[in-house]
């Protein structure tokens, strides 16, 4: 099972595949599901600025088009050079979406820090406001 220090390492890990040649400021994010699975992802700039992907963003995205809809219980993210980071809020929506799903509240490690998702973004909108139960 992956701990804390081993999520933050594959976090920076992915940092590696960012492209970022705009800011130059790599981020990478790793996110662990309930079987033991770590899918990650960097940020993807773009030359028109404002279309530039986040690092957690785009590990969403890789995870659910892997098919996944849920069972998220841990993520990781690393700046340059492992800085410590947290997600922007555009990020913990998109979190919120997968985490939803499931019904899971991850624990989100940036550097020292230890978070839930939930306390980054309280009273958040999701998709029981959407979808019929
Ligand atoms: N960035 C992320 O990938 N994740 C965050 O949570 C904050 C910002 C990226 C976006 C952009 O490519 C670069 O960092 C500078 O903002």
């Amino acid at each position: 099972m992956m701990d804390r220090a081993a999520l933050l390492a594959a976090a920076r890990g992915a940092a590696g595949d960012a492209y970022a040649p705009y800011s130059d400021f790599a981020v990478g994010a790793a996110l662990l599901f309930d079987d033991g699975t770590v899918i990650t992802g960097s940020n993807v700039e773009n030359a028109s600025y404002g279309l530039s992907l986040c690092a957690e963003t785009n590990a969403v995205v890789r995870a659910m088009n892997d098919g996944r809809r849920g069972g998220l219980v841990a993520l990781a993210v690393a700046g340059p050079g492992g800085a410590t980071i947290t997600p922007c809020g555009r990020c913990r929506q998109v979190l919120h979406e997968l985490a939803a799903l499931g019904g899971t509240d991850p624990v989100v490690w940036c550097g020292e820090g230890e978070y839930t998702l939930s306390q980054l973004l309280p009273d958040a909108f999701g998709p029981e406001a959407l979808l019929p139960r």
